[in-house]
């Protein structure tokens, strides 16, 4: 049963909400930062049994930091079991050794997170090469949700029978878990895309696909520097397309990112709540706490 969510101040809104889903109080863990930068982490005292522990990790090297720190405390404290609520799970992109030497993060934070709680619940992890989370985080039970149904019956709602597009191959299994949710299904297709640098991208679009006098709405599961998007949309406009919007899972959009996607002409961007922005409009907090009540059951 669980007793209480954990929460750092800055993401006291997302775990409020959950905490309220699951009927429990959101307690807060203090945050002082040395003049060093080191920080030091104060947690509520005492703790009881299932403790979640709410921490999205964008923005993650500090945030890991934070992990490592916390969660051995909350068992001092008196959790019984932890478990981890972090709606983004960053460095799951580096899946495999793209040149000689390069570090595999995914498994070595993967096996990091394995040790540190004894569950997680994620939502759309980037796994591209690797078939399941529990490869990347061994004995750990872990819980991968997908926003694409979510995401489909929403875009569904803000448009007529939108096209839902995928910039790349990666993007299918989130194009179509979104269009499929929706009956009758949507329509739908991916592009494929040779990235070149963090900043520059080449899609294509499918041959055949006719986009004309419709409203695309482009899928994917994470946007960063937004190029990807911006390349997809610009190609979208120049078959036709009447209207491009986005609907993303993880709203990292650093940098410049969304003044970009205004520019290439994208109407509106939605995202879930996983990642705290101004685009956030898709609430998962019922899916998680959904998941969070069956996993500790
Ligand atoms: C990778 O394939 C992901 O699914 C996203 O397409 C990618 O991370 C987006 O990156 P950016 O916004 O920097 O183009």
């Amino acid at each position: 049963m669980i007793h209480a969510v954990l929460a750092f101040d800055d993401e006291r809104d997302a775990a409020g909400a959950l905490a309220q889903a699951l009927g429990v109080p959101l307690q807060l863990i203090g945050r002082h930062r040395f003049p060093d930068g080191e920080l030091r982490l104060t947690l509520p005292t005492p703790l009881t049994g299932d403790v979640v522990l709410y921490r999205s990790l964008y923005q993650p090297n500090e945030k890991l930091v934070e992990l490592l720190i916390a969660a051995p405390t909350a068992r001092a404290q008196g959790a019984a079991r932890l478990w981890l609520v972090a709606p983004y799970l960053a460095y799951m992109r580096q899946d495999i050794e793209f040149s000689p030497g390069e570090a595999i993060s995914q498994r070595h934070i993967g096996a990091l997170l394995a040790r540190t709680v004894d569950g997680l619940v994620t939502v759309d992890p980037h796994l591209h090469r690797i078939a399941s989370l529990d490869e990347v985080m061994p004995g750990c039970c872990c819980v991968a949700l997908s926003a694409a149904p979510v995401i489909g019956a929403f875009a569904a709602a803000q448009r007529q029978r939108p096209l839902l597009l995928g910039p790349d191959g990666e993007s299918v299994q989130w194009v179509q878990g979104a269009a499929l949710a929706v009956s009758p299904s949507l329509d739908h297709a991916v592009c494929e895309k040779v990235r070149r640098g963090d900043h520059d991208v080449q899609v294509t679009l499918p041959a055949g696909l006719d986009l004309r006098g419709r409203d695309v709405v482009l899928v994917d599961d994470m946007a960063s520097t937004g190029r990807t998007l911006v390349a997809a949309a610009r190609l979208a406009f120049a078959a036709g397309a009447a209207r491009v919007d986005v609907a993303v899972t993880h709203a990292l959009f650093v940098g410049d990112a969304l003044a970009q996607l205004l520019a290439a002409g994208i109407g509106t961007v939605w995202s879930t709540g996983c990642v705290p922005h101004a685009s956030n409009a898709i609430d998962l907090t019922p899916l998680l706490a959904e998941a969070l009540q069956q996993l500790v059951a």
